[in-house]
């Protein structure tokens, strides 16, 4: 089954924040925000901007109904800045006019009076400050000290992983309509329904049941939709204040300069390894570039850290991790939640280590690759291990050895061109690592008409969760798929949901859909057995929107018999929740069961690097990926496809820019994504076969985030490529744009 959506994406018909029709009278706000990234705020002169044409309203933090607060995992992030400014692009007044033309001439007459103070643009600069976010992390295991010592080759030096811009197509927005008794309703395109609907309610002062959020479907979240409340809050608060409908859309450039993007990371490694090429020791350090405020950072930061050894096993390690506070915008979820910057580092270092070792690096990471038995750092012992049979599945399809020994003899015969090859191995962790979130609830109705409509907390934004929650709710309840709808994502019907994220939409929102669907088919049965004069409820099964009593079919529709059911006064609703079981983890000990299990992947990427210009291509990407039994093959096939292409953004020409001050420079003029011709010719993604999962819904696996990480193949297949050329100094840092490669090439030696 495909996204449901995709139809009317194509032909522009879907809605989304922006085509709900708005009512005569709504107003439009924006965001009047810090031109300094830090300071303190003398004066602020709102008087000109109020007295502007058609401008409705002017707020400050004086004007907050409630609580002047949106950070979402400390309380460290005003709405509106009181008296001081911590990055630039931080939100100080809000102005709401007729139209946003109107409002955006009346902010620009704000006349702010800011005191500048030093700022720390610097990561590194701000750790040995102690300017932190939450508290270091440290995890160890084994005696890597001791380990070290032992080892034949030792790789040790220093790395780092740009930013990346989420580029959604809708940028941020929301619609909020008052109503009475002080209520509000709240259109959004937002991922954490639960969280935002209480941000809400403490930001107006009202109770929560005042509040309804309402999500149809994003144009794409990708994270960047999951933690910052701001540009949801700040309408309503103008809607609350008016009594009018307040719309807020986010410009393209306003939306890449003032929200928070995927955080860069810098990292200090040593790794060991002994004369065959077993990993006996690795050291990593990571520093998060977070921002101004903690926003959703030490999550992302916690899922780096324990994914910092990547798909090996490591015997002795050492993790240190810490989330930077800096004078940027703050930082936020980005596809991958922060493995990709974990996995980054082993991979890059595993890839230095073979250098030193003078192997290829794939013979190096099949060796030490995870296997059954295999304790993980934090102590979960491994079962069900697919990593080794991604690898061989992809060896098969691909022939590794062959495409190694074709890269090298075109190398041999070429000088003006030269290629690269790597095999990046994917171990995901799935599951939210703050275990509170681990649940979901479902409303599943049966209508008279035999049509059914589920509700849950999942938010679609293209990854097609719908559609997947459509398949398990038909297959539950024996009927057809096109019999179900899933309806918008309201907290008036799924109250305190967690965010659609970490993938895990699927499966928690999936398993409790079909907890209801099962509670239901049973009352179903029950009623059946009564009607029928069956024997009893196990005699009777619904199948293909048929009614069989011992195998054999009656002589009623799905349509009536429901129909009877109902006449019958049997409840046709029904509510179930789901928490995922047997997780635990503990901070003090860096131990734990964080996740529960995880998904694998192996894929290889070759590039063809042009030696005088830095220019490249991505000419062969081949993934295998282990989907458990897959809900749908197309969305999965699709999510691959889509995730790898932003992972390989992310690795090679997606490049954020900010000035000494601290302003993103890069607006969409200058911020280059993957477009069509830059996707590899031969680009083959296989659904690992026979695998099974008991963790998770329909013994499926998540797949929205995962595959991601096989972009880094991108990258190291270029550093392959440049360093045949030479090697008199460090690999690039990620990314590696072609300007970068130039100069690799033909700039100076270290
Ligand atoms: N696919 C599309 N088309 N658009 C998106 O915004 N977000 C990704 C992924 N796939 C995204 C997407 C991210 S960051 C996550 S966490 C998952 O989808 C969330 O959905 P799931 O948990 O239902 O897989
Ligand atoms: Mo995805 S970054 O977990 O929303």
């Amino acid at each position: 089954m495909r996204n449901e959506d995709t139809t009317m994406h194509v032909r522009g018909t879907s809605q989304f924040v922006d085509d709900i029709p708005v009512s005569a009278g709504a107003l439009h706000a924006v965001l009047f925000t810090s031109p300094v990234a830090r300071g303190k705020i003398r004066s602020l002169d709102i008087s000109k901007a109020a007295a502007a044409p058609g401008v409705a309203a002017v707020y400050t933090y004086r004007d907050v109904p409630g609580l002047n607060q949106v950070g979402h995992m400390m309380k460290d992030q005003p709405l509106l800045a009181v008296d001081s400014v911590e990055y630039i692009g931080q939100p100080i007044a809000l102005v709401v006019a007729e139209t946003q033309r109107a409002a955006r001439r009346a902010m620009r007459l704000i006349e702010a009076d800011i005191e500048k103070l030093e700022a720390v643009f610097d990561p590194r600069e701000a750790a040995a400050k102690g300017m932190i976010h939450g508290k270091k992390r440290m995890l160890v295991s084994g005696d890597p000290d001791a380990a070290f010592a032992r080892c034949a080759h030792v790789a040790q030096g220093r790395l780092a992983s740009g930013p990346q811009e989420h580029f959604y197509f809708e940028t941020q927005r929301a619609l909020a309509v008052p109503g009475e008794h002080d209520t509000i309703k709240v259109h959004a395109s937002a991922q954490s329904p639960g969280a935002f609907h209480h941000h809400l309610a403490e930001v107006l002062g009202i109770p929560m049941h005042k509040v309804e959020l309402d999500i149809r479907r994003l144009g794409g979240g990708f994270g960047g939709k999951e933690s910052t409340a701001v540009w949801i809050v700040a309408p309503a608060m103008a809607a609350f204040l008016l009594k009018r409908p307040v719309k807020l859309v986010l410009e393209r450039n306003d939306d890449i300069a003032t929200t928070g993007k995927r955080h860069a990371y810098e990292y200090d490694y040593k790794l060991g390894l002994d004369a065959e090429g077993n990993i006996l020791a690795y050291e990593v350090t990571l520093f998060q570039h977070a921002g101004a405020c903690a926003d959703i950072s030490p999550a992302v930061l916690g899922r780096s850290f324990l994914h910092a050894s990547g798909s090996y096993r490591i015997p002795n390690i050492r993790v240190t991790a810490v989330s930077c506070r800096t004078n940027i915008p703050p930082n936020n979820a980005f596809r991958g939640f922060g493995v990709p910057q974990g996995t980054f580092a082993i991979e890059a270092a595993l890839t230095r280590a073979a250098e030193v070792m003078g192997v290829e690096a794939e013979m190096v990471k099949r060796r030490n690759l995870l296997r059954d038995g295999d304790t993980l750092p934090y102590g979960v012992t491994l079962s069900e291990v697919n990593a080794a049979r991604c690898w061989e599945t992809l060896d098969k399809k691909t022939n590794l050895a062959a495409r190694r020994a074709a890269v090298a003899a075109y190398n041999k015969a070429h000088t003006d061109t030269k290629k690269g090859l790597a095999v990046v191995p994917v171990c995901f962790g799935i599951s939210f690592a703050q275990m509170a979130l681990n649940q979901a609830s479902s409303l599943v109705n049966i209508y008279v008409d035999g049509s059914v409509s589920v509700s849950t907390g999942a938010v679609e934004m293209g990854q097609g969760v719908n559609a997947k929650i459509r398949v398990i709710a038909a297959r539950t309840l024996g009927i057809n798929v096109d019999k179900v709808r899933v309806d918008t994502t309201n907290t008036s019907r799924i109250p305190n949901a967690s965010p659609t994220s970490a993938s895990t939409g699927a499966d928690l929102n999936g398993m409790a859909t079909k907890f209801a669907c099962e509670k239901l088919y049973a009352r179903l049965q029950e009623f059946a057995a009564r009607h029928f004069k069956a024997a009893g409820p196990a005699s009777v099964q619904i199948r293909d929107e048929n009614i069989f009593i011992d195998g054999k079919a009656e002589a009623l529709t799905w349509e009536k018999f429901v129909a009877a059911a109902q006449w019958a006064r049997v409840d046709l609703s029904e509510h179930a929740f789901y928490a995922t079981p047997n997780l635990h983890y503990d901070m003090e000990t860096e131990r734990g069961r964080p996740f529960a299990y995880y998904s694998y992947g192996a894929s290889l990427t070759e590039v063809r690097l042009d030696c005088v210009r830095g220019t490249y291509k991505i000419e062969a990407i081949d993934i295998v990926q282990d989907a458990g039994e897959s809900l749908s093959p197309a969305i999965d096939l699709g999510q691959i496809e889509g995730a790898v292409i932003q992972g390989m953004g992310w690795a090679t020409m997606e490049q954020l820019r900010y000035g000494a001050d601290g302003r993103v420079l890069t607006g969409v003029n200058a911020y280059k994504v993957p477009d069509i011709k830059f996707c590899p010719k031969r680009f083959d993604v296989t659904l690992l076969k026979d695998s099974s999962n008991p963790y998770a819904v329909c013994n499926s696996k998540a797949i929205g985030e995962p595959p991601f990480v096989h972009g880094l193949g991108a990258y190291l297949a270029l550093c392959n490529a440049l360093r045949s050329v030479r090697r008199d100094k460090d690999a690039p840092s990620l990314p590696v744009t072609p300007e970068k490669a130039f100069m690799y090439l033909h700039g100076p030696a270290q």
